[in-house]
């Protein structure tokens, strides 16, 4: 496979936290000491503060992107609730997240389910970031590889390894979300060449340009060890991307 060279991705996944005057405040703070980021950077704030998060970053005329932590799998209608990639894309976003392990285990949500959230994202001009990820059980059991190229699976049959082109990974054991434990380098670089191999089996050249980004307990004290494996294009930050401080810190432990 040629050597190619991947732009790491930070983002940030604020997950259900804060208020309107934390949004503005943190995304503000970050999008002024990130004025020339070596990775590409998206903040991903709980919908009702994406419009206040976007008016922060184009006032500090910072290079961020904006992204969203769920879409609908339908394009528009009698869906309550639900909000479309187009609207989400309306609200300036770039990326949005599917399949978040907090959605798999605290909404159902299924492969299936997700690879048709993957297809509404790309068809409103998102770029989805498909999470993945084994349960520490699974792990225990051998199953880490499998459980992970089964999630990638279900995207690729419906999706297409073209698709890819246009997509993130982001690889996050369950296990190390939220729990201040992290998979070593090793690990997180074991299973980031399968995925990365899965989708070489359909093709080298996708293969060799996808990102594939680790999430899961990084902080500033580890970012730098985690990010600079060589199949690890970048990392999905939860806990520490609530503080400017610790968020900047880990944007620029890579490049
Ligand atoms: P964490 O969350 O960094 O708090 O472990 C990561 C994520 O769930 O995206």
């Amino acid at each position: 496979m040629e050597p190619v060279t991947r732009h790491p991705l930070i983002a940030g996944n604020w997950k259900m936290h804060g208020s309107q005057a934390f949004a503005e405040s943190l995304s503000g703070a970050i999008a002024q000491s990130l004025k020339k980021p070596r990775a590409e950077i998206a903040l991903i704030p709980p919908f009702p503060y994406l419009t206040a998060v976007a008016a922060a970053i184009r006032a500090h005329q910072a290079p961020i992107d904006l992204g969203a932590q769920d879409v609908s799998a339908h394009a528009e209608g009698a869906h309550t609730g639900e909000v479309s990639g187009a609207m989400l894309s309306d609200c300036g976003c770039r990326f949005v997240l599917v399949g978040h392990s907090e959605r798999r285990q605290d909404h159902g949500e299924t492969s299936a389910q997700v690879a048709q959230k993957f297809l509404a994202a790309q068809q409103a001009g998102l770029i989805p970031i498909v999470c993945v990820g084994e349960t520490l059980a699974e792990r225990d059991a051998g199953q880490t590889d499998k459980v992970v190229l089964s999630q990638l699976e279900a995207v690729l049959e419906v999706a297409g390894v073209e698709a890819f082109e246009h997509a993130v990974v982001a690889y996050e054991p369950v296990w190390a979300i939220g729990t201040g434990k992290t998979a070593t380098p090793a690990q997180a670089q074991a299973v980031h060449a399968s995925i990365r191999a899965r989708i070489g089996a359909n093709s080298d050249t996708i293969a060799g340009q996808v990102r594939v980004i680790y999430g899961g307990s990084v902080k500033p004290d580890n970012a730098l060890e985690i990010l600079s494996c060589d199949d690890i294009d970048g990392g999905l930050i939860g806990g520490a991307s609530l503080s400017a401080e610790s968020f900047v810190e880990i944007c620029q432990a890579v490049g």
